[in-house]
């Protein structure tokens, strides 16, 4: 895998990068004249509009789509394999933005429900079928088990693969900042409107390992910090069947949710701890 700027310093790596935040991310990226070296990583071939030869594409296949263990095992191998090509960049990484998460696949259909007649299978045998229908559950007899599997492998798991194997891109005297996109419904301690469980609990799981990590990474990487981001209801594909319930100014374009992200990073404090940030940059109780 070849490496456009192996001298580059400053090098921002965005994951997930064809997630409406992502690009956004991007943009604000290239127009930063700090950054000299910008890597995206998606499951998608994707091509940015950028003017310099800045920017390095990767895609890496890490859905698990297909069959259970296999599957995430190749998920697995293909995010390591990544990140070895990766380190010839080692000690020059100073962001890392893991964008992955999915709430629903319902593509503005609203009517389709959770129902999968795959999920009879037994709980050993389950398979994520790349057909399976997510929706955010209203009810307990919304859920399924192969929904809820889809959904924390992607919400979850793929973002916590990255968190193994970056470590050791990151553990260098370069300072690092790694944002992961969280979601203030993972609040275990928030949580007065229930429903969303898939989603709400995989967020809340990935919380957990951004924090737990961080303590490793405290031992193993210390000049890096880790971020659990909260964007606040941004317009992307993502909350698009849900925006008529949100209030007057409450949803953000990506630009300005990246924006704040970027201003938050000027004032972070790298005490080794995992933090919850909304997009004003104040703390989400865990
Ligand atoms: N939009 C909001 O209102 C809002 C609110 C709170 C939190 N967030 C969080 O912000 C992050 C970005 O969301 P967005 O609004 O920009 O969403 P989006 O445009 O729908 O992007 C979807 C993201 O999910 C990834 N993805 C899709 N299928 C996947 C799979 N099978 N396995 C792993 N990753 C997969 C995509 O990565 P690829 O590039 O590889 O396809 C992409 O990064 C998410 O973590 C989301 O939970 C968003």
């Amino acid at each position: 895998m070849d490496i456009c700027r192996v001298q580059a310093v400053n090098t921002a790596i965005v994951i997930g990068a064809s997630s409406g935040i992502a690009k956004a991310i991007f943009t604000e990226l290239a127009d930063n004249a700090e950054i000299e070296q910008i890597i995206t990583i998606s499951q998608k071939e994707l091509v940015f509009n950028v003017s310099n030869n800045i920017h390095h594409h990767i895609s890496c296949d890490y859905t698990m789509n297909g069959s259970g263990n296999s599957a995430s095992n190749d998920a697995n191998e293909n995010i390591a394999r990544v990140c070895l090509a990766l380190s010839s960049i080692k000690g020059r990484i100073t962001k890392v933005f893991i964008c992955n998460g999915r709430l629903h696949s319902l593509n503005n259909q609203m009517s389709v429900h959770t129902h999968n007649p795959q999920t009879s299978k037994s709980p050993e045998n389950l398979q994520i079928e790349p057909s399976t229908v997510l929706s955010p559950e209203k009810r307990l007899e919304d859920i399924t088990p192969a929904s809820m599997l889809s959904v924390f492998q992607s919400n979850t798991l793929v973002p916590m693969m990255w968190l193994q194997h970056l470590v050791k891109l990151v553990n260098g005297k370069q300072a690092c900042i790694i944002s992961v996109l969280s979601a203030r419904v993972g609040s275990i301690s928030e949580n007065q409107l229930g429903g969303w469980y898939s989603y709400r609990a995989s967020k809340a799981a990935l919380n957990m390992l951004i924090k737990t990590s961080a303590i490793e990474y405290a031992r193993r990487a210390k000049n890096t910090k880790l971020i659990a981001f909260h964007p606040g209801t941004t317009d992307t594909e993502l909350s698009k069947p849900f925006q008529a319930n949100v209030p007057e100014g409450k949803l953000f374009t990506a630009d300005f949710v990246a924006q704040q992200l970027l201003t938050i990073h000027q004032g972070i404090e790298f005490n080794n701890q995992a933090e919850f940030l909304d997009w004003q940059g104040k703390t989400v109780q865990w």
